[in-house]
């Protein structure tokens, strides 16, 4: 971590949030940042949307830190921080435009039950990116530099196993979800991402 509460992956939160928005084009309505730590991606889509982003994360201290650089960046965007499991989320179904979850699945409980939630909270029609990796835009000098830091921080926060490839697609298979996919970062590599889509 950096003195100034950044680290090294700081560079590459709006690059996701940006490939968020140009593959998804939501940019009104709410969004749900679920596993949010100090709010990264949630901020991140707020300094280029209208979205009410909802920051979501079991831990309160994760939720302190993400309200106190909300309050930094002076964003116009409302704002809201619930503690909550995405195993049991506290809000009714079609409730969000967009859910967005980075880094966190793999410290998930119960990875089914988690991902039918999000499924469960979606507005038809509204679009879930869950997952972890850099994003498609980040520059191949950078994913060099970056690459397997995720990885050393989620050990660091407690060991969990990063899923990609064939083991996120049986996760997938296993949720009975439809109309959902694995996305890859980087063509040729596996994928990293569960996009769904609700119909
Ligand atoms: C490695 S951090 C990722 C933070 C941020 N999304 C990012 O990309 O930097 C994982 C976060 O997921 C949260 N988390 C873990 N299990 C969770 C669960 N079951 N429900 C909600 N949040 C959870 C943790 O508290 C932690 O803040």
């Amino acid at each position: 971590m950096l003195s100034n509460g950044r680290h090294s992956l700081s560079p590459v939160y709006p690059l996701i949030a940006q490939q968020i928005v140009d593959d998804y084009q939501v940019t009104c309505g709410t969004c749900i940042d679920i596993g949010t730590g100090p709010g990264h991606i949630g901020i991140e889509l707020a300094k280029i949307t209208d979205l009410t982003i909802y920051f979501v994360d079991l831990k309160p201290e994760a939720l302190s830190k993400a309200k106190h650089r909300v309050a930094e960046c002076g964003l116009n965007n409302a704002a809201h921080f619930v503690e909550a499991d995405v195993c049991q989320l506290p809000f009714c179904e079609h409730f969000a435009d967009l859910v967005v979850s980075r880094g966190s699945l793999w410290f998930w409980h119960d990875q089914v039950k988690g991902l039918q939630e999000i499924h469960r909270i979606l507005k038809p029609g509204a679009i879930a990116f869950v997952g972890g990796g850099l994003g498609r835009y980040t520059p191949a000098s950078m994913r060099k530099r970056l690459k397997g830091l995720g990885r050393k921080m989620m050990e660091k926060h407690g060991g969990a196993k990063f899923l990609k490839g064939a083991e996120l697609g049986q996760l997938l298979g296993e949720t009975g979800l439809n109309g959902c996919r694995l996305v890859t970062d980087v063509n040729d590599q596996p994928a990293t991402w569960i996009e769904m889509h609700k119909s």
